[in-house]
Parts: C-alpha cells; sequence; structure tokens
C-alpha cells in the first residue's frame, strides 16, 4: 500500500536532482573570470535585442551578450574595482527591476526622457543617436516623408521612446511588442508596414538581413541620447559612472565600441537545417532545460506540501481554517499566473520591499498556482475514500490524526495519482512564463535564440519537442509508478 512515507522520498529525491542541476547564478552572466566572493559585484541591467548597443552572440554553442554598452559597462566596472555580473530582460522590465534594487543600473541605449526622470536618475549622456523608419526594401520609395506613414500601421517596441514616436503620427495603428526582433518580425511578415528604429540599430539590421530597406522619411527632431539610469538618489553611483564617462570620451572609446560591436554582429549565419540549427545552439537549450526541470521540481514539491494542507484545511471542520483554504483556492484559480508572477515579482517589491531573485518569484509562483489545484484534487481523493475506512481505523483506537496520515490520504492519493501526473505536466508546461521576468529558462533561451538568428520557427519548434520530451518521460515515469503501486491490488 501507497504511504506517505514514500512519496515525501521520491518527491526529496526530484529536490536533490533539481539541486543537482542548478546552475548557479542565475542567468547572470559573470563577465569576470576571478571571483573571490568578497569581491564587489555591480550588476547592469540590459535588453539584448539591440545591436550594436547589447545583443546576444554564439560561442561554441553558447550564449554571450556583447556590444558596445556592454563594453562601456565593462569599463565602469574596472574603474569601480568590481565585478560585472549581466541581467538580460526584456526593456520594458528594466526600469521596475533598477527600482525594485534588483539591478544596479541600466546600459542599454536608454533615452532619459522626462518620464523616465521621475523613476530613475540618469547619468551624463554618453551618445546621440537618430531616428529612422525602417521598412521592407520594396516599400522602401513610399515613405519619403512622415506624411506619408499617417494611418499606415507600424511596429515598436514596449516601453520605448519609438513607441511614443509612433503613437504621435496621426492615425497610425501601432503594434508594441517585446523584443527588437519581433518588430522586424512583424515587418517582414507584413504585419506591420513600418517600424520606428534608432539609427545604428536599424543600420545593423540592414546589414544583417535581407529584404528590409531604411526609408527616407524621418521622424522630426529626432536627435536622441542616451545615458545610464540608476536608482533614484544614488547620487554617488551616478557620480562614479560619469567618472568612466568623462575618461571615454577623452579618447571617443564610445564610437569606436560601436565600430568594433558592428564588426561583431555580422556574420552570424544560422544553419538552414532544423539538425544544424540545435547543434550550433544546443548550449542555450541545455541552459534552458536546467532552469525548466529545477523550476518544475520545486513547484510540483512545494505544491505538493501546500496542497495537500490547504486540502485538509478545507475538510477540517473549524469553519475560519476551512474559509481561509476556499479563498486560497478560489483566488489562484480565478487570476491569471501571469498576473500573479508580476504581483509577486514586481508587486511585492514596490509596495513592501520584499525582493525576490526572478528564480524565487518563478518557484513561488508555480508552487502556490499548482497548489490550488492539486488541493481540490486531493479533496477529492480524500473525499473519495469510503467512509467506513476512517470508522473503522478509530473503532480500532486510532486518534483522528494518525487514521488521516496512515489510512486515510495514501489510499486517496493513490486514487487521485493520475490527476497528479496531469497536474505535474501542466507545470512543466506552465513553467514556460516565467520567462517573462527574466529567468533563463527553456523558453527564455528559445526566444534568445530567436533573437540572435531571427528565425521564428526553428527555435520555437526545438523549445516545443524538448518540452514534448520532458513531458512524455515524465507521464512514463508517472505510469511506471501507478502499475507498481496497484501490483498488489486485489481490487
Ligand atoms: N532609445 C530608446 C528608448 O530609450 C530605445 C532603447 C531600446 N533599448 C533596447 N536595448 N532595446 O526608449
Amino acid at each position: 500500500m501507497l504511504r506517505l512515507k514514500r512519496i515525501i522520498p521520491m518527491l526529496m529525491a526530484l529536490l536533490m536532482l533539481a539541486l543537482a542541476l542548478y546552475p548557479g547564478h542565475g542567468h547572470a552572466q559573470q563577465q569576470n573570470a576571478s571571483s573571490t566572493s568578497e569581491k564587489k559585484t555591480i550588476t547592469v541591467g540590459l535588453s539584448a535585442d539591440f545591436a550594436p548597443y547589447e545583443f546576444m552572440m554564439t560561442v561554441d554553442g553558447n550564449s554571450k551578450i556583447v556590444g558596445s554598452d556592454v563594453m562601456i559597462a565593462e569599463e565602469i566596472a574596472k574603474d569601480m574595482g568590481a565585478e560585472l555580473v549581466i541581467e538580460n530582460m526584456s526593456f520594458d522590465s528594466l526600469i521596475p527591476s533598477l527600482q525594485s534594487g534588483r539591478i544596479d543600473m541600466i546600459i542599454s541605449g536608454m533615452t532619459p526622457t522626462d518620464e523616465r526622470r521621475q523613476n530613475v536618475d540618469f547619468s551624463d549622456l554618453y551618445y546621440i543617436s537618430r531616428q529612422v523608419i525602417l521598412t521592407r526594401s520594396e516599400d522602401v520609395d513610399k515613405y519619403a516623408t512622415m506624411d506619408a506613414l499617417e494611418g499606415e500601421q507600424i511596429g515598436v517596441q514596449t516601453g520605448s521612446i519609438q513607441e511614443e514616436i509612433a503613437n504621435d503620427i496621426p492615425n497610425a495603428q501601432v503594434t508594441s511588442v517585446k523584443s527588437i526582433s519581433d518588430v522586424v518580425s512583424l515587418l517582414t511578415s507584413e504585419r506591420v508596414n513600418a517600424a520606428v528604429f534608432e539609427g545604428p540599430v536599424a543600420e545593423s539590421q540592414v546589414n544583417n538581413r535581407p529584404g528590409i530597406a531604411i526609408a527616407e522619411a524621418a521622424p522630426e527632431d529626432s536627435d536622441t541620447p542616451m545615458a545610464i539610469a540608476v536608482q533614484k538618489g544614488n547620487t554617488e553611483l551616478t557620480e562614479q559612472i560619469n567618472v568612466t564617462l568623462e575618461r571615454l570620451r577623452a579618447t571617443n572609446a564610445v564610437d569606436e565600441f560601436i565600430r568594433q560591436a558592428n564588426e561583431l554582429s555580422s556574420g552570424e549565419e544560422a544553419p538552414s537545417n532544423i539538425f544544424s540549427f540545435f547543434w550550433k545552439y544546443r548550449g542555450f537549450y541545455a541552459d534552458g532545460v536546467q532552469y525548466t526541470l529545477l523550476l518544475s521540481a520545486l513547484g510540483v514539491l512545494f505544491g505538493f506540501l501546500i496542497g495537500l494542507l490547504v486540502a485538509l484545511l478545507r475538510l477540517s471542520g473549524v469553519k475560519v481554517l476551512k474559509w481561509i483554504a476556499v479563498t486560497y483556492i478560489e483566488v489562484l484559480r480565478g487570476t491569471p499566473m501571469l498576473v500573479q508572477l508580476l504581483i509577486i515579482h514586481f508587486g511585492l517589491a514596490s509596495a513592501f520591499d520584499i525582493r525576490f531573485t526572478v528564480l524565487q518569484s518563478g518557484i513561488i509562483t508555480l508552487s502556490i498556482n499548482s497548489s490550488a489545484y492539486l488541493a481540490e484534487i486531493f479533496r477529492a481523493g480524500i473525499q473519495g475514500v469510503d467512509r467506513g475506512q476512517m470508522e473503522a481505523a478509530r473503532s480500532l483506537g486510532m486518534p483522528r490524526g494518525m487514521a488521516m496520515r496512515t489510512i486515510i490520504i495514501p489510499q486517496a492519493i493513490k486514487s487521485v495519482l493520475p490527476a497528479i501526473g496531469n497536474e505535474f505536466i501542466v507545470i512543466i508546461k506552465e513553467s514556460s512564463i516565467v520567462s517573462f521576468i527574466g529567468v533563463a529558462d527553456l523558453m527564455f533561451q528559445a526566444n534568445a535564440v530567436r533573437t540572435l538568428t531571427y528565425s521564428g520557427l526553428y527555435p520555437l519548434v526545438i523549445a516545443a519537442v524538448i518540452y514534448l520530451i520532458m513531458t512524455l518521460i515524465l507521464s512514463k515515469l508517472l505510469n511506471v509508478f501507478e502499475r507498481r503501486l496497484s501490483a498488489g491490488d486485489n481490487r
């Protein structure tokens, strides 16, 4: 007969496995090899989709974040005697991450607008660029003036100043997406006809991709500066940054960085065969799988334990406890997991100063979300156990708790095992939403490869196949487990 005692070690084993697989320091790249733990670190946030300023490159199948902004970050770290850690995330997550203290500064081609200045402080300017209009090559003559863009479908990156520029074009239908590579995909797949871009970024795109071109139309007053953002009131850091920027300015270093970065960004050619494609980017996927397994294993473990507890509360004849359990279940089942994730990650940080790392936020969200579903599964299982079982146990003199633990729950879990298995599979798949806050899981890595290669299909198909392999293995294991358990049954 199935005993709780046997399930717990199994879950523990899962936990061990997950910890053994734990890749270490978040997905942050330790740029500096010398990592004495006392050494001060500075964490720079960026959105690595913005060649030549910040973008990803593959080196021996592994991802590396490079670009002129990264070179500036390295100089700042050097001057501060600190180790540089880079956090890659979506552009619109940068300011919330800085405000909640998860990163020390943003170097991501960010323009110091008045609106942003209300939330963060900026260093001196380090570069001035201009805005251009990117279109498909065949349409390039159509957009000679800004007037031609009126009422047009335009693509931009969410939270960028390009979004504001596009919104100011009369009647424009603006589509905002997370990353610059998605903007380019919108354009090439003819979902939009034009896109507002930072000049050097547009040039890098044009040089590396066929079929797109820069139009003659140019937004007015389009000189836009870039500066480094730090937390509001952190004048000490701002001053330190300005010293480095001043040093770089004296030698025109930033122009040189941009030139070097442009050289790096050309020539990443993605294989046209899906197998060699996978092989080339295997390092990304391998990293991602580790996080996905870790998140799912811990999500399952904590979800299981919390779920069981909530089910027992719900069934405990005590009114208040029951009410708490029902509320917990209803709230968690009735709200989107993405909303829960964002509340836990950004909401708690800004309202109560509770700052979980991206990984912690991901694990907490997955655990509590699945615990709500598991609680209902357990409840059904417990209620399905014949009443006579409890009565018999009690009449043998067993205390209620002991009867629950040794007689009822094991039978309950056994009967709902297929439903629990389903929930585990759901967790593996749903763990993909943590990529939203920047956990470098399988989904995140697939997006990274997408950004890197501009290939819309292969990176996602490969991720889908890997998810499928994981869930198939899990359901096989669950089948074996179930069969083992029923081997001794003579029902
Ligand atoms: N300069 C623009 C802005 O401040 C766009 C920056 C986008 N940066 C990026 N790494 N995607 O809004």
